[in-house]
């Protein structure tokens, strides 16, 4: 049977740049630690006046496309996950294939076309019904499009304000895939929780302290979900561990309690004993309390040692550098953070094939998911070409009243000038809406 997977990958970042570390926490009279180091966060992207999450998607998708050498016909699936979706029946997929037709012969007419909704981890999902209808052969040699889009913002003075972003990815997903395999084997934490959600509503009602923790648990259930199908899951196996990242102090946290579970009972544990000791065991305290004390002196003591810094600083750390630039982008996050992993290799000239990846997804309300990837022999000329970096070095930089322009700009219950800040070229743009509140979209030479 062939390998299924990632073939090709672009990232489309906003256009503008919110500075957290001066700008923002300025404005605020925030210490900028609490967001270099607290957050993990140096800036946000976010969308000109006229971006959203069908152009940046579909500029996502053309630029892929356009690399690839690929056309309508070669694209059987259009998946597209958001969760900033603006309407409740025609899905995003027919806007961006809208879009796409546009600039190319041929249209995707016989591609089916859908929206997936499950918070951040509906991207991964999406990428699951990609292998899943290639694997079944129902696509009939033909490829899946993948795009997570989103723009994540916040009520103004919310404290998610900080984690804000705006980007699409697109991902080809086909057989023997030039880039990453997937594997089969998934582990899932899924269970119903209100720690983030949009109930009809534009911006998310969001309890910040409890969806760190909801993260954490639902985090741990689906890595042991995984242990239980793979015999084993252990730190080291893996090249890197991109998590979903809505903000890199979060992934510090997830990290240090994947690594502490992992290692437990293995040499690594015995290693660190001589410094640390062996961690609690649940049998030796009276009750929980106690125990998860006791848990969390271990923790801190581990995330000091030689060997778990060393272990963060070459595989988890790389997966982080994107999102400090960036903020969160919801569907897109856990993509971009492999993407951030992949051009870190790439740039210190390793040679990644067959290594592995252990990727973490996870959405509110709430599901996290886990499974590995084995990075392919094409992995270095994938990625070789994705030019998120200087797409993040040319964004134009707000100034805090800009920013709360731009805000405005993007609340649906204003009706502001669509002031913009970059001139946009060779991309698609929004152009207004049509007759029946329909949104309408060209493409820019
Ligand atoms: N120097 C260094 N560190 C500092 C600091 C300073 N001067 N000031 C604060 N910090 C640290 C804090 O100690 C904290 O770190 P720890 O958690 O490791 O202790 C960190 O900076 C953040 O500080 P606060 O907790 O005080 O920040 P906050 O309360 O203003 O906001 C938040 C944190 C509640 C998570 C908020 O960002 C939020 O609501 N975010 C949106 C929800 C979110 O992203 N949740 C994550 C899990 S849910 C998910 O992943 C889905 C999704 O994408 C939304």
């Amino acid at each position: 049977m062939s390998s299924i997977g990632i073939d090709a990958v672009e990232i489309w970042s906003g256009k503008l740049e919110l500075e957290l570390t001066t700008t923002f926490a300025d404005e605020k009279g925030d210490d900028p630690e609490k967001y270099a180091d607290g957050l993990g966060l140096h800036a946000s992207s976010l969308p000109d006046a006229y971006e959203d999450i069908v152009t940046m998607g579909a500029n996502a998708a053309h630029r892929l496309m356009e690399r690839e050498g690929i056309t309508p016909d070669d694209v059987g699936r259009i998946d597209v996950a958001t969760e900033s979706s603006f309407d409740n029946s025609k899905p995003v997929s027919t806007y961006i294939a809208g879009c796409l037709e546009e600039v190319y012969d041929g249209d995707f007419h016989h591609a089916n076309k859908g929206e997936r909704k499950f918070a951040c981890i509906a991207g991964t999902q999406s990428l699951d019904d990609a292998y899943n209808w290639i694997r079944a052969g129902r696509n009939r040699g033909r490829a899946a499009l993948v795009v997570a889009t989103d723009t994540a913002l916040y009520e103004r003075g919310d404290p998610g304000e900080a984690t804000q972003g705006a980007g699409a990815i697109a991902m080809l997903v086909d057989e023997d895939p030039s880039l990453v395999e997937l594997s089969a084997a998934q582990g899932y934490g899924s269970a119903d929780e209100t720690d983030f959600l949009k109930p009809n509503q534009q911006f998310p009602s969001v309890d910040g302290k409890r969806s760190v923790q909801v993260y954490l648990d639902r985090m741990l259930e689906a890595g042991q979900q995984l242990e239980a199908q793979t015999a084993s899951v252990h730190p080291t196996d893996f090249a890197y561990i991109p998590f979903h990242t809505p903000f890199p102090g979060m992934v510090r946290k997830v990290a240090l309690l994947g690594f502490r579970h992992t290692v437990r009972g293995t040499e690594m544990e015995d290693a660190l004993a001589d410094d640390i000791g062996f961690q609690p065991r649940e049998a030796e305290f009276d009750d929980r309390d106690a125990y998860e004390t006791a848990i969390r002196e271990y923790m801190d003591e581990l995330r000091e040692t030689d060997a778990y810094e060393a272990w963060y600083a070459d595989r988890i750390e790389p997966t982080l550098a994107l999102s400090r630039e960036v903020g969160n982008w919801y569907t897109g996050s856990v993509h971009v953070a492999r993407v951030s992993a992949l051009l870190d290799a790439h740039s210190a000239g390793e040679d990644l094939a067959g290594d592995r990846l252990l990727v973490g997804s996870y959405g509110s309300g709430a599901q996290a998911e886990m499974h590995a990837e084995t990075v392919m022999d094409g992995w270095q000329d994938a990625i070789r070409e994705v030019t998120i970096d200087d797409q993040i070095a040319n964004r134009y930089e707000l100034s805090f009243d800009e920013y709360e322009s731009i805000h405005d700009v993007h609340n649906y219950e204003k009706d502001v000038p669509r002031t913009r800040f970059t001139t946009p070229s060779a991309e698609f743009v929004f152009d207004g809406w049509g007759p029946m509140g329909e949104r309408q979209y060209r493409f820019v030479e």
